[in-house]
């Protein structure tokens, strides 16, 4: 496994790879790797010839009151992980490389990335959809792969890559829980115990929603108030959102019907976890 720090390194072999035919597989990542990311890095190295992990802790993405100072970076740990699962090529470039100075093109995301997370977190999806679309860049891959988990970055991108006409694939993958629901997150190390135990009520919820609605029940306001209640009742110390809404657009709905989605940010503690169900197969 090859671990490239500078930007002009990565595109050359890519690009060489490329042209002798070979199907080339991404996953960013902003490390602190967990199964979840392994199960994106298994996929492209099942799917592909070659696959490449990027790990960039984005600054362009967080909030100011956000947590861009402590999130986690166990650079030694990830490494040992990405070369076990068979990763080629790991690209972990400086930000002072991505962001240089002067530096001040930004992608203005799409429509699908102003509600829910968008409004909870201005300027996020900009900043998300400014770092893949580098990443896109400097790295000619074939195919991109990205985790359902983040449903809503998820929507953001595919929108992009089409309406910038970007030549790349984006495959997503399923959500990686833990065995008692939680949804992977590597911001899950941030639990305490006691919250640890609080957090398994997202997952919760959403199995609610899926129960309520397979015995019929099609008020999305009686939905949604569901959520909530579990949610509080489970000592969720804030809940941002917990609604759901169009699979495709993120926009509110009527009464329940698919494809749509449940989408649940709420904070355990001090620690901003989201999740979501989405009742229909993405292709
Ligand atoms: P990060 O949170 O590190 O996640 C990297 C990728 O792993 C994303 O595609 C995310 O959806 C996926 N992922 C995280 N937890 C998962 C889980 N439990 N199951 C399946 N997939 C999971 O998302 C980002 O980084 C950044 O925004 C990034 C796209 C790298 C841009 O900076």
């Amino acid at each position: 496994m090859k671990v490239l720090h500078k930007l002009h390194e990565i595109y050359a072999p890519l690009d060489f790879a490329r042209r002798e035919g070979k199907s080339i597989g991404l996953v960013p990542t902003m490390g602190a790797l967990h199964q979840g990311h392994y199960s994106l890095v298994d996929e492209s190295v099942a799917q592909c010839d070659l696959t490449v992990a990027t790990i960039f802790v984005n600054p362009s993405q967080f909030g100011p009151k956000e947590d861009l100072s402590r999130y986690p970076r166990p650079l030694d740990q990830d490494l040992a992980g990405l070369a076990k699962a068979g990763t080629d090529y790991v690209f972990v470039p400086e930000s002072t490389d991505i962001y240089p100075n002067g530096h001040s093109t930004w992608v203005e995301p799409p429509a699908v990335a102003n509600p829910l997370e968008g409004e909870f977190r201005p300027g996020h999806y900009r900043g998300v959809a400014t770092i893949v679309l580098k990443l896109f860049n400097l790295i000619p891959a074939t195919v991109a792969y990205f985790g359902m988990k983040d449903y809503q970055q998820l929507l953001v991108i595919r929108r992009m890559v089409e309406d910038l006409n970007i030549p790349i694939r984006i495959q997503p993958c399923a959500t990686i829980r833990e065995t008692d629901g939680l949804a992977m997150s590597s911001r899950n190390r941030y639990l305490s115990p006691e919250d640890r135990e609080k957090a398994k009520c997202l997952s919760r919820a959403l199995q609610h929603v899926e129960e309520l609605t397979n015995s019929g029940e099609g008020k999305i306001d009686f939905l949604e108030s569901e959520m909530h209640r579990i949610l509080e009742q489970a000592g969720a110390t804030h809940v941002d959102y917990a609604r759901i809404v169009d699979a495709e657009t993120l926009e509110s709905l009527s009464r329940f019907t698919t494809p749509s989605v449940a989408l649940i940010a709420a904070r355990i503690g001090n620690t901003r976890l989201i999740d979501n169900r989405v009742f229909w197969v993405m292709q």
